[in-house]
């Protein structure tokens, strides 16, 4: 059985380069339509954002996701907010974003990979929006003041990151007092010590870049969020993955657990909402 990926330079280079190739893929897709049709936005985008959200936007911008949730609907969002998307891949939830906060608010997407940022960058243009940008860096120093934005969002992100208690002290350091962060992230109901196999065999058997391998307990979360000083914490299953739905996110997902191990897994791997406050 292969060991699971500790080192964190390894882990951003994996990450980086799985998502680098996914969103070249997706931005070589021709998009026949709006971005609300069946040819540019796949099943997952629909089933994330509604199609009437994607109708929002105009044609060419590629709304390929990579989420397991929609933060946005956490949020609340309100004319005149600055918000930050902490992992914004290709830019479609800073878009919507923009759209909710108005010409008097602005949404910034952080991201440490440079595919992403160059087509968030692009469909920010074809959608005109001009309260955006996009940085790069890494969340877990984000480049931002401190006190500087109402609302955080991110969606599928902060498992992928080595050091999680790291990016949610810096997430509380920028927001203002009072701030609310509302992140979709892939999270392990219950903990994994308790499984006939050590808990870095089931990591190992997972994949990393997939977000399943570097995924906290809800415990684990609960307890980083109010170490870093949030309130209010709340973390709520939305989607339960099954055995089948891991094995189709990769070839090498479950291998060589015992099959007593895979059926304790089932339901266990899940999307949750979380969601927190910055003490006013
Ligand atoms: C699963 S994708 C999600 C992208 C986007 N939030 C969405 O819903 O489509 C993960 C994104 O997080 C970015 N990312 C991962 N680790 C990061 C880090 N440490 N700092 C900045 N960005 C990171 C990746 O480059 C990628 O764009």
């Amino acid at each position: 059985m292969s060991q699971p990926m500790s080192d964190p330079t390894t882990i951003k280079a994996a990450v980086q380069e799985h998502y680098g190739n996914a969103i070249k893929a997706a931005a070589a897709e021709p998009c026949c339509g709006p971005a609300a049709s069946s040819c540019c936005a796949t099943s997952t985008e629909l089933a994330l954002h509604g199609a009437e959200a994607l109708a929002t936007l105009p044609e060419g911008v590629v709304t390929a996701s990579f989420g397991c949730g929609n933060p946005l609907a956490l949020a609340s969002l309100r004319p005149g907010e600055v918000v930050l998307d902490l992992g914004s891949g290709g830019g479609l939830e800073v878009l919507l974003a923009a759209q909710r906060v108005g010409p008097g608010g602005f949404v910034y997407g952080l991201d440490m990979t440079d595919a992403m940022l160059e087509v968030a960058r692009r469909n920010a243009e074809k959608a005109g929006a001009t309260n955006v940008a996009f940085l790069k860096g890494d969340i877990e120093a984000i480049p931002l003041p401190d006190q500087s934005v109402d609302v955080i969002i991110s969606n599928c992100v902060i498992n992928l990151v080595p050091d999680k208690g790291q990016v949610l002290v810096d997430a509380f350091r920028v927001l203002k007092p009072g701030g609310r962060l509302a992140v979709s992230d892939i999270v392990f109901d219950g903990e994994l010590s308790n499984l006939p196999v050590s808990e870095a065999a089931v990591r190992a058997a997972l994949s990393w870049a997939a977000c399943f391998a570097g995924a906290l307990s809800t415990t684990e979360y609960h307890t980083l969020l109010e170490a870093a000083g949030f309130e209010q914490i709340s973390l709520e299953v939305t989607q339960r993955y099954t055995s089948a739905d891991l094995r189709a996110q990769g070839s090498e997902m479950l291998v060589g657990l015992p099959d007593e191990v895979v059926q304790q897994l089932e339901g266990r791997v899940t999307s949750c909402a979380i969601s927190a406050r910055r003490p006013a």
